[in-house]
Order: C-alpha cells, then sequence, then structure tokens
C-alpha cells in the first residue's frame, strides 16, 4: 500500500548529493519538498494554460479560471467543507490567521472581550491576536501546558467564560509535536459562546479531520507545507461567519459595485480575495492536494507515527538528550536538546554532513520560555523520510556529537 521508494522518486531535491553525501531532509515541518506533480502542474500551467482569472471573456482566461475554481472544490473536499464558498486563499496560515484577527476583531470584540490562547502557540497565532486586543482593549488569555507539553483541560475550562469571544489554538504544537485534543477543545468553547479557531499549519498533510465533523469555526493552512508551493494557503470559516466578517483588503475581484461615494462587496469567499490571486500557486495547490489523496491520509499518519516512535527510541540512545515535547498523542516532529551542545552549533556541523535540521526559537519564543530555554534542536518528517534515514542520521549526530565534545 505504502510505497516510500515509489514516494521517494517523485521527490528530485531528496536525490541531492551535497559534499557527496545523501542528502537527510529533516525539517518537513519548516516546510515540505515538492513532488514532480506539483512541479509539472505549476509548469504545464504556465506554458499551456495560463492567464488572468474571473475578468475576461477570453477561452485562456475561461479555462484559467475554471481550473483556479475546481481546487477551491478540492480543498473543500479535502476538509470535507459544507462548500467551497467557505474556502478562502490567502498567502498562508499566518495571513489567514492576520485576516480573522483583524476582521472578527473589528465587528465583534469589545473592551474587556478575552481571546484565548495555549502556551505552546507559534508567533503566527500569537502575535495576529494581541494586536487586535490592544486595539481594542481586549485581553490575551493564555491556557498553560504540562512539562509534556500538553494542554492543561481543567485549566483549559476554568479560562473560558462568557468574555471569552474566541480561541484560538494549534492542532498540532511546531515545537512540541503534541497533538491537541481539538475536538474536546472546540465543543468546551462552544459552550461558553466563544468561537474557535484552528492553526492546522502541522496538522494539515499529517492526520486526517473533517472541518465538520469537528465543528470548527475558522481553520487555516499553508499550501508551503503540504507539499504544494509557496505563496498559497487556506482559510476555512462557517459560512454564516465569513459573511458576518468585514472585507480585509480592498480592490479588485472583491467588489460588486464601485461608486466615489460608496463600495457593495461580493459574498464570501471573494469578498476575502481582493487583487489578481496567486493562480499558479493555486494550481500547484490542488496538484499536492490530488498527491498526498493518492497516497491516502490515514497512510502518511500511520507511516509517519512509525518513523516518530522509532526515531524517539534512537535518539534516546545519545548521553545527556533531553526530548522536548513528549505528549501521548504527538505527531512527526521531534524536538530535543543535548547537554554542553548549543543548537546553532549542532545545526552548523549536520549541515556539513549533509543533514537539515531546524534550530533556533522555532518561531515560539514564549515556548522556549517555558522549556527554560532560548533555542532548540527540531527533526520533522514528511511522507518521503526512512528508518534507514533515521539510522544514517544517528550516525551522523554521533560523529558530530564525538567532534563537539572532545
Ligand atoms: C503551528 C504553525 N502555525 C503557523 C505557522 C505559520 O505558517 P506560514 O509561515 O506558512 O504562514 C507555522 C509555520 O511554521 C506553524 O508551524
Amino acid at each position: 500500500m505504502f510505497d516510500v521508494e515509489k514516494i521517494r522518486g517523485d521527490f528530485p531535491l531528496l536525490h541531492l548529493k551535497p559534499g557527496g553525501k545523501d542528502l537527510l531532509y529533516f525539517d518537513s515541518a519548516a516546510t515540505t519538498q515538492k513532488p514532480l506533480q506539483v512541479i509539472s502542474a505549476i509548469t504545464d500551467f504556465y506554458q499551456n494554460n495560463y492567464g488572468t482569472v474571473h475578468r475576461a471573456i477570453y477561452t485562456l482566461a475561461a479555462t484559467s479560471t475554471k481550473r483556479y475554481s475546481e481546487v477551491r472544490e478540492k480543498v473543500a473536499q479535502f476538509l470535507d467543507a459544507a462548500s467551497s464558498d467557505e474556502i478562502v486563499f490567502t498567502k498562508g496560515t499566518t495571513e489567514a490567521i492576520n485576516l480573522v484577527a483583524t476582521c472578527f476583531g473589528k465587528e465583534f470584540l469589545e473592551k474587556g472581550d478575552e481571546i484565548l490562547i495555549s502556551q505552546t502557540e507559534h508567533h503566527s497565532n500569537i502575535v495576529p491576536w494581541q494586536n487586535i486586543c490592544k486595539e481594542k482593549g481586549a485581553i490575551l488569555t493564555v491556557a498553560p501546558v504540562n512539562s509534556k507539553g500538553e494542554l492543561i483541560l481543567d485549566e483549559f475550562e476554568k479560562l473560558l467564560n462568557h468574555k471569552t469571544k474566541l480561541v484560538s489554538i494549534a492542532h498540532i504544537s511546531n515545537v512540541t509535536g503534541t497533538i491537541h485534543p481539538i475536538k474536546k477543545i472546540i465543543a468546551m468553547a462552544h459552550k461558553v459562546g466563544a468561537k474557535v479557531f484552528i492553526d492546522a499549519a502541522q496538522s494539515a498533510s499529517h492526520i486526517p479531520f473533517s472541518v465538520q465533523g469537528l465543528d470548527v469555526d475558522f481553520l487555516a493552512f499553508s499550501g508551503h507545507k503540504i507539499y504544494g508551493p509557496t505563496g498559497i494557503g487556506i482559510l476555512y470559516g462557517k459560512k454564516e461567519l465569513l459573511k458576518a466578517l468585514p472585507p480585509y483588503q480592498f480592490g479588485g475581484d472583491m467588489i460588486l459595485g464601485v461608486s466615489f461615494t460608496d463600495t457593495t462587496y461580493q459574498e464570501p469567499p471573494l469578498k476575502f480575495e481582493a487583487g489578481t490571486p496567486p493562480i499558479g500557486e493555486v494550481i500547484g495547490l490542488g496538484a499536492a492536494l490530488d498527491y498526498i489523496s493518492q497516497v491516502g491520509k490515514q497512510n502518511i499518519a500511520d507511516w509517519e507515527h512509525g518513523l516518530t516512535k522509532y526515531a524517539t527510541q534512537r535518539l534516546l540512545e545519545i548521553e545527556g538528550l533531553r526530548l522536548i515535547g513528549t505528549a501521548e498523542h504527538k505527531s512527526a516532529i521531534i524536538s530535543f536538546l543535548i547537554d554542553g551542545v548549543h543548537p546553532l552549533d549542532l545545526g552548523t556541523m549536520l549541515d556539513t554532513k549533509a543533514v537539515a535540521i531546524r534550530t533556533g526559537h522555532l518561531c515560539a519564543q514564549p515556548t522556549m520560555q517555558f522549556f527554560g530555554t532560548t533555542s532548540l534542536n527540531r527533526i520533522s518528517f514528511g511522507l518521503y523520510n526512512t528508518l534507514e534515514e533515521i539510522d544514517e542520521f544517528i550516525r551522523r549526530l554521533k560523529e558530530v556529537l564525538s567532534f563537539l565534545r572532545a
């Protein structure tokens, strides 16, 4: 069923040999590599189909518009949304969060209201909320996690109250890899009338879920983390909520009628898509979704679960290694510290051995503070990684450590 060698054959970049060594790409949580199917879909579109969308009558533009709109349908299917009208194209997760923070904040936040996030959010799921709270005199509250990186549900529940207007939380933490129990979280938040935004940047290509099954109000992910291109992301929003929000940006495509005194707007999703959209990126995203669907979401989740379990075991062989994030339910992300070895030194030395890992604050400084550090080492997997690569990684890691500790 799951043929990893065939999959690896689809990803040209994985076959690079920096310095004559096989590349070990262990940074898929930052961004994934792209299969030929995505690369060729984009090239083919620009070579054979390219035209503007929503604007012109000629055949190229009409075909382009059709293909562009079909991807919106594909995204709706991928997320199990009730309608493609609930799918807004954005630049990525960050822009989707900024859109909702700005527009929801403008329309619904009042002085003294609360927005609840968690202790272990990415900066892009902290700063937009912090900013709108400051503007509106609202309060940003933070639900704690335990030392394993799991949300403390009792504490989370205590923080919910009638002033909580929105809860925003990552499905999977980009630092700890914790898979948060979002179905429970959403139900708890709904009990006090709060809306819920799920940051699915780290989950969309790793575990299957349904937005209708979750009953989530808003959800976002980025194309470049799911084997698609950069510059494209998705905001899912329930239809009635998207309708209730004011526009985010203003310009072509999102208007119905314009005069010098007043303007009327399109219905969502177009209301939130001002200007010529990233047409080629949308086509690439469509090909990435096809790719994931063909391999099978559950197959990917199972494969990556095996990789994570095995890599965790093997890492624990390393003397002085401390895992950061030991939740019971974890995704394909493993962060760690090694006694006496600075992450930046480790990352630099591993790079000389053709190993790409992430080091630094991982865009999550408050999470670093919680774990008592300023930076971490993180390895993360995609559907193309193998157990053999993990063995080779441990071998090269041991070599680097014997040099650094000499
Ligand atoms: C949990 C999480 N949220 C949000 C983002 C932001 O995604 P992007 O930079 O693609 O907008 C990331 C990226 O690393 C992430 O890991």
